[in-house]
């Protein structure tokens, strides 16, 4: 089967414009369109105006535009059914359908499975009833964390540090902060620590591990702060040595995806494995069913492979026997916010980009929260804004340039964190 000529990615944030990119880049050179994408994505792109979460919209789309190929790059679309929608009318989408996002969509769904194939991961609790919640918090170490079961836009965890935080956290939650998201919580044993974020490309039982990646949570430098969907990243994660590569793929990596076939799951898309690695191995801390952002700004640009062949592979149920090549370059990615993220922040706000060719080499600025304003300037229009992103033969020349191109982009509420990549760049 031919490569396809043109593709749908679906999705508006950094991740996106990393996908729509790496797929131009392709040797195939295909015709790549996206909904409902951003500022930056529309310079490389036609942009349809459709939300990710209307599915019938997203599917009359593809058909309009006749697209051969859909690539889905966040959550809601994959638990809303969309890549089922798209099969029954017989178009080949990357992306697991609902069942498979569900691994995303429901923590309690996730650590039964791992609990039952005995994949490593904290020891939890599911409650929808607050007394025996609170009775369980009093069976548990300190600190503690409690988790919303559903979607709550990364907002639905809290890692207590006292019984007194963790007992309102389980009242917040089963109080009905998240509505039906948090109508059932887990309470799980807290892991020590670093994360990382292990990212594969799934069909049934056929899998490609991606390069290794470090995202930063926390909003403030020194990883302070409350969690954001991610403020920057970097490939290669030099704390996964290729011993414990290999050790993720024996006890993690080959488990997980044999467990989601076992329990009847077609899983083609990409599982995001978050891992700690605590001092007894490598531990799940999460699925997720889809690329993570910024994990893909810095992963995709160091593949040599053609994106397009294996997500279309994978899509394809062709995976088995897929190799992939790895370039040897560093790619770093820092994410420029609007201040005020992830709590409430300032959207219109002009941004002035500087001229590519004044930007170091290998450097380029994804776009993820932007639009054009009425004038046809470049506006913030979300919390996560930009991410600037850089290649280079070293980490540290890596961070240099990506943070000269965020020094050279101006917006009145431009946020970053300064330590994207220190823990790397201060163990050597
Ligand atoms: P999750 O949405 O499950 O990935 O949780 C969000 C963040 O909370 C993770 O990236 C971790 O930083 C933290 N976290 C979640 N579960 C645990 C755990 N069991 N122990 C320590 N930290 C956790
Ligand atoms: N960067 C974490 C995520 O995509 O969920």
């Amino acid at each position: 089967m031919p490569l396809p000529s043109s593709v749908l990615v679906v999705g508006s944030g950094g991740r996106e414009h990393a996908l729509v990119r790496s797929l131009l880049g392709s040797p195939a050179h295909p015709r790549v369109i996206c909904a409902p994408g951003n500022a930056g994505i529309a310079q490389d792109a036609p942009c349809f105006p459709v939300a990710v979460d209307h599915i019938a919209g997203l599917i009359a789309l593809a058909q309009q535009e006749k697209v051969e190929f859909v690539v889905v790059g966040p959550e809601v679309p994959l638990a809303l059914g969309l890549v089922d929608e798209l099969i029954k009318i017989g178009l080949p989408a990357y992306g697991p359908k609902a069942d498979g996002a569900r691994l995303e969509a429901s923590k309690v769904f996730t650590k039964e499975i791992l609990l039952k194939y005995q994949i490593p991961t904290a020891a939890a609790g599911f409650f929808r009833e607050v007394a025996p919640a609170l009775a369980y918090l009093r069976t548990r170490p300190i600190p503690i964390v409690i988790k919303a079961d559903g979607l709550a836009a990364g907002k639905g965890v809290v890692v207590a540090a006292t019984l007194a935080e963790a007992e309102a956290a389980v009242r917040d939650l089963l109080g009905g902060k998240f509505g039906a998201s948090s109508s059932q919580i887990l309470i799980e044993d807290c892991l020590f620590g670093e994360e990382t974020s292990q990212l594969v490309i799934v069909s049934g039982r056929d899998y490609v591990m991606l390069p290794t990646a470090q995202d930063h949570k926390r909003i403030g430098d020194g990883d302070t702060g409350p969690n954001t969907g991610g403020m920057g990243a970097y490939s290669p994660a030099e704390v996964v040595t290729p011993e414990l590569f290999a050790r993720i793929e024996r006890e993690i990596v080959r488990p997980s995806v044999n467990a989601i076939a076992d329990e009847g799951i077609d899983f083609r898309g990409t599982l995001f494995i978050g891992l700690m690695l605590t001092p007894t191995g490598p531990s799940v801390i999460e699925y997720n069913a889809r690329f993570g952002d910024p994990e893909t700004q810095v992963v995709l640009p160091r593949l040599a492979t053609d994106l397009l062949a294996l997500l279309w592979a994978a899509a394809r149920g062709e995976l088995g026997g897929v190799k992939l090549a790895v370039k040897p370059d560093y790619a770093l990615c820092v994410v420029i916010a609007a201040q005020g993220y992830p709590e409430s922040f300032p959207k219109g706000d002009v941004i002035t980009f500087p001229a590519p060719a004044s930007l170091p080499p290998a450097t380029f600025i994804y776009h993820a929260g932007t639009a054009k304003n009425s004038a046809g300037q470049v506006v913030t229009n979300g919390g996560r804004v930009l991410g600037a992103t850089a290649l280079a033969p070293s980490l540290a020349e890596a961070a240099a340039r990506a943070y000269a191109a965020c020094d050279a982009v101006q917006c009145s509420s431009k946020y970053f964190r300064r330590d994207i990549g220190a823990r790397q760049l201060n163990r050597r």
